[in-house]
């Protein structure tokens, strides 16, 4: 390329990219996002929907809760992100039984095995299902309603599941 061409395209790049500054910094904070969360549901997908999956057919064929049911239960009893995320992150870390929210599934499916999660992967796949709408299998929403007629916040339900 000869020196003046060069020259010209090396001050239209200046003046494009001083004009496009402001988009350009949107564009990379969307993409900063969209990666984060792209991040966090393939290690959510790797790490838990072996079991946690919403491929089942029916309610029979699963072998733990779909992660929406267990979404909705922690954040009955963890109200702030931070609370959400800790408490996921210690249950995958050491699922004990005492420690258990969810009675019923314990008893259905035995209690989660332990199995060696990195810490940091706990928490981007806890801050992926806190933030974003987790898929449910097509059973999940007549099978909830017939368990929880009277909603999931109602008294008998908190006696129940604690
Ligand atoms: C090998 C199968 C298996 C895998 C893999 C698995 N889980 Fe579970 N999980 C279960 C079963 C079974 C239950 C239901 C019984 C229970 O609550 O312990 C459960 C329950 C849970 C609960 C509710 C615990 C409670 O309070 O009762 C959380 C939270 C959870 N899993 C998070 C995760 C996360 C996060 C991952 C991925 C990092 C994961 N699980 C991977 C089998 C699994």
């Amino acid at each position: 390329m000869k020196l003046n061409s060069l020259l010209v395209l090396i001050l239209t790049s200046v003046a494009l990219l001083s004009c496009n500054t402001k988009k350009e910094e949107k564009k990379f904070e969307k993409e900063v996002v969209s990666k984060e969360i792209n991040e966090g549901y393939t290690l959510f997908k790797n790490n838990c929907y072996a079991c946690h999956s919403v491929i089942s057919k029916s309610h029979d064929e699963i072998i733990a809760p779909p992660m929406v049911a267990v979404k909705r239960r922690y954040k009955m009893a963890y109200n702030s992100k931070e609370d959400f995320v800790k408490a996921v992150v210690a249950w995958a870390s050491n699922p004990k039984e005492d420690n258990a929210l969810m009675r019923g599934a314990v008893n259905q499916f035995k209690v989660m095995p332990k199995q060696l999660f990195k810490k940091e992967d706990l928490i981007k796949i806890a801050e992926y299902i806190y933030d974003n709408e987790i898929e449910q299998p097509a059973w999940f929403k007549s099978h909830f309603s017939s368990m929880h007629p009277n909603g999931m916040g109602s008294k008998k339900e908190m006696k129940m599941s604690n």
